[in-house]
C-alpha cells in the first residue's frame, strides 16, 4: 500500500483520484485539513481500500503508529502551507508545517526505517514533493530551472521549502533515507482552493468581480496541467532513483495577464454575459506581490529522459478543461468558500 501526505489538498487530492482509477493498490491518506484541505475531494472514494485519517505529519506518535500498522512502499509528502500570499502576512504557519514538520516526518520515518529489516528496507521509499519556488526567480536570458541550480528562494514560502529540501537531503545523506524530491512549476486545474490566480480569476469572472492582476502583469510562470503532474510522480515513485532531485515542468510560460485574458476568452465563448460585456473589463490591475518572483521556468529533460514522460495536455486544452470543471462544479466552489476564505481575500485585497 502507499500513504500519501496531504492527500486532502489540490495535488494530493488529484493524485489520489488518479492513481485509484489506474491501480488496485491500497491508499492511506493522512492530511490535518487546514483551510486548503478538502475531504469532500475524496469522501465518495473512501472506503476498505482507500482510507483517511485526519492528523498532522509532526505528530511522530500518529506517523510511526501508521508506519508500522501498514507498511507502505511508498510515502509521498504532499503536505505543505502553499501560498505565496499567505507566507508573507503571515510565515509562522510556513515555518511550522514546511520545516518543522518535515524534520519531525523525516525522524518518525527514520525511527520506522532503522527497526525494518534490510529486506523491506530496499522495497520501501519516500517521495518529496517540492517547488521551482527554491530556485528564485530567472533573470532575463537565463535558462530555465535545472536540478542542479543553486537555491535562491525568494519569498517565505520558498524558503520554508527550500529549507524541507535541504533536510531531505541531509536526512538522505547522513541517515540514509531512500528519499527522491521532485520540484514542480504552477499547477493548475480541478479541485485548486480559489485564492490561487487561476480558480480566483474563473470565481471572481462569474460572480462579475474584479479580476485583482499584481502589479502590471507581466511575470511569466510555467503551467502544468495537474495530473500531468500527477503522471510524473507516478513514474518517478516507480522508477526514480534514490536520492535524486526531478523538476516536472509544463513548458508552457506564460505571463499572468496572458493566463487571465485566455480565461476570459474561453468565458466569452462559454457564458456570453447578455449585456455584450467582455469579462476582460473586469481586469484591474493591483498592488503588487512583495518580493514577486518575475519569471519561473523548468527545464523538465531529466524526468522525460528517464522516464519518457511528457505533459498530455497543453495550455490551451487544460485551461479549457480546467474552466468547464469550475463552471460544472459549482457546488464544490460554493462550499469552500467559507467565512476563513472571505477574510483572507479582504486582507489581501485591500486597496
Ligand atoms: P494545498 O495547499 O492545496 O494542499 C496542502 C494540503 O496539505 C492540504 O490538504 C492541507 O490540509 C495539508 N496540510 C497542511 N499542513 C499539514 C500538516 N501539518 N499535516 C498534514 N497535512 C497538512 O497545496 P498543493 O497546491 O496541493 O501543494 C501540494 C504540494 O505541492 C506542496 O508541497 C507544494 O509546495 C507543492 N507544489 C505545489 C504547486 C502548485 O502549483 N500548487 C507546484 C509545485 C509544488
Ligand atoms: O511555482 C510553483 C508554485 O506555484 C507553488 O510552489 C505554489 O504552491 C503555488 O501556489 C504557485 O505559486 P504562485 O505564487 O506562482 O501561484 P499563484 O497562483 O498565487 O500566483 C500565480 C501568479 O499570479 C503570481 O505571479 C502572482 C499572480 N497573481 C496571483 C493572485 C492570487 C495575481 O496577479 N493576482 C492574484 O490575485
Amino acid at each position: 500500500m502507499i500513504l500519501i501526505l496531504g492527500g486532502a489538498g489540490f495535488i494530493g487530492s488529484n493524485f489520489v483520484l488518479d492513481f485509484i482509477k489506474q491501480s488496485s493498490e491500497k491508499v492511506l491518506i493522512l492530511d490535518k485539513l487546514t483551510y486548503a484541505g478538502n475531504l469532500n475531494n475524496l469522501r465518495p472514494h473512501l472506503d476498505s481500500r482507500c482510507k483517511f485519517i485526519k492528523g498532522d505529519i509532526s505528530d511522530s506518535n500518529l506517523i510511526i503508529n501508521l508506519l508500522n500498522k501498514y507498511h507502505p512502499r511508498i510515502v509521498i509528502n504532499f503536505a505543505a502551507e502553499s501560498h505565496v500570499d499567505r507566507s508573507i502576512h503571515g510565515p509562522t504557519d510556513f515555518i511550522e508545517t514546511n520545516i518543522v514538520g518535515t524534520f519531525s516526518l523525516l525522524e518518525s520515518i527514520r525511527k520506522y526505517y532503522d527497526g525494518l529489516p534490510s529486506s523491506s528496507k530496499c522495497n520501501f521509499k519516500i517521495i518529496h514533493i517540492s517547488t521551482d519556488e527554491v530556485y528564485g526567480s530567472l533573470n532575463a536570458g537565463e535558462l530555465p530551472f535545472k536540478e542542479t541550480n543553486a537555491y535562491k528562494p525568494n519569498s517565505p514560502y520558498a524558503a520554508s521549502k527550500a529549507s524541507s529540501d535541504h533536510l531531505v537531503r541531509a536526512w538522505h545523506q547522513t541517515y540514509g533515507l531512500p528519499m527522491i524530491t521532485t520540484n514542480c512549476s504552477n499547477n493548475y486545474g480541478p479541485f485548486q482552493f480559489p485564492e490561487k490566480l487561476i480558480p480566483l480569476i474563473i470565481l471572481n469572472a462569474i460572480k462579475d468581480k474584479p479580476l485583482p492582476i499584481y502589479g502590471d502583469g507581466s511575470q511569466i510562470r510555467d503551467w502544468l496541467f495537474v495530473s500531468d503532474h500527477c503522471s510524473a510522480i507516478r513514474a518517478i515513485m516507480e522508477n526514480g532513483r534514490i536520492g535524486e532531485v526531478y523538476n516536472i515542468g509544463g513548458n508552457n510560460e506564460i505571463t499572468n495577464l496572458d493566463v487571465v485574458k485566455k480565461i476570459c476568452s474561453i468565458l466569452d465563448t462559454l457564458i456570453p454575459s447578455n449585456n455584450g460585456h467582455k469579462y476582460e473589463e473586469q481586469i484591474i490591475f493591483v498592488k503588487d506581490r512583495l518580493g514577486h518572483d518575475h519569471h519561473y521556468a523548468i527545464d523538465s529533460s531529466k524526468v522525460m529522459s528517464e522516464f519518457s514522460w511528457s505533459p498530455s495536455e497543453t495550455f490551451e486544452s487544460g485551461i479549457f478543461k480546467t474552466v468547464n470543471w469550475y463552471l460544472n462544479n459549482s457546488n464544490w466552489l460554493d462550499s469552500v468558500i467559507s467565512g476563513s476564505y472571505h477574510t483572507w481575500i479582504e486582507k489581501n485585497y485591500k486597496l
